[in-house]
């Protein structure tokens, strides 16, 4: 054991390049907001490979985001990893998270970089995805639904009860989802669409991917999620059918950042370093999370859906991630949707 803390106060010392204290390498308090196999994935193999010991929560983005800010004055986390980048940025302008600048930063694609430059290098991307649905192809030919292609469609009244999205307020996918519809719609006429849509909702889950995971497990007809989570519920075998609207759609920019005043600061840059590693981020399709990796020399898994291949909107980041936007969207939400769900 003694060896492999000295291997991890060695590898905390040459990729912060801060230099060893003795409090340095021991333990990391992390929010996970992926799925939950992948944060196991990640945590065991950090801890095979540092000797650091990992005190890992899953949380889903938006309850993160509320869990740093309630803990800012006495910070209880030192890193937060993955989940959508909306709320990492509104952490990042409200100065509750630690600007880095990772050495690791020439190895990734220009569109992580953007994610850390507009935050003054407070948050980072790790991965990317897109928004879609996938529907439980044998639900649908019992109950003769024909496949929703649009945005557009899913209003339509024979889904009634047949769709599940999350809350926005705990959940980045749909939170994207409501940014993505503004984007696409205008507000008002997004939040009139949403007042249709939830006639046709029968739940608004806390987490992202719950929707399609019902979906695949025939509790329900269609889930609204990002389209990697869907494909995940086709490779364990389900009768998942994944689709990309027509009309367009918004994706994520999943981002990682530290927080400010970290007690275990080390080890957090120790973890950040490390997972945006080629090596890391390639072995993340083991544990069937298929988003687009942020490290160029990453391998992007087969079964990912390409954003070559999906009409994707000119998704404003800096926008959707201020933090007046995104309390004003989500009052509204609560005020006009949330209050009347089903
Ligand atoms: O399940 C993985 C994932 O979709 C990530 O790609 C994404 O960042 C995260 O979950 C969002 O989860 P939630 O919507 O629960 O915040």
């Amino acid at each position: 054991m003694g060896s492999v803390r000295l291997a991890a106060a060695a590898l905390a010392a040459t990729v912060t390049g801060m230099g060893y204290s003795a409090q340095a390498a021991e333990s990391l308090n992390l929010i996970c907001s992926a799925d939950v196999v992948i944060c196991e994935m990640m945590t065991n193999r950090f801890e095979k490979e540092t000797g650091i010991d990992v005190n890992m929560v899953r949380l889903s983005s938006g309850e993160a985001y509320a869990k740093i800010r309630a803990e800012s004055r006495n910070p209880k986390t030192d890193i937060w990893w993955a989940g959508t980048g909306d709320p990492h940025l509104q952490a990042a302008s409200e100065g509750l998270t630690e600007a880095y600048e990772s050495p690791m930063l020439p190895e990734l694609n220009d569109w992580a970089v953007a994610q850390a430059k507009s935050a003054d290098y407070r948050t980072v991307g790790v991965y990317a995805g897109a928004l879609g649905w996938g529907y439980n192809t044998d639900i649908f030919a019992k109950k003769g639904l024909s496949e929703p292609k649009c945005w557009a469609d899913l209003t339509d009244e024979s889904y009634k009860g047949e769709i599940q999205i999350a809350n926005p307020n705990s959940s980045g996918t749909a939170y994207t989802a409501l940014a993505t519809l503004v984007q696409l719609m205008g507000e008002d006429e997004a939040f009139a669409y949403l007042a249709n849509l939830n006639k046709n909702v029968s739940q608004y889950t806390k987490s992202g991917s719950a929707p399609v995971k019902s979906a695949a497990r025939g509790e329900t007809g269609l889930g609204i999620v990002f389209m990697h989570d869907a494909v995940a519920q086709t490779v364990e075998g389900f009768p998942v059918k994944v689709v990309a609207p027509c009309e367009g759609t918004g994706y994520e920019i999943g981002s990682m950042s530290i927080v400010k005043g970290a007690r275990n600061m080390d080890s957090a840059k120790t973890w950040y370093d490390w997972a945006l590693t080629a090596d890391v981020q390639s072995s993340m399709k083991d544990a069937k999370s298929f988003q687009l990796p942020s490290n160029k020399n990453a391998q992007v898994p087969e079964e990912a859906p390409k954003f070559e291949d999906i009409k994707l909107i000119d998704y404003d980041f800096v926008i959707y991630g201020d933090p007046e936007k995104r309390k004003a969207l989500l009052e509204r939400w609560d005020k006009e949707i949330g209050a009347n769900a089903n």
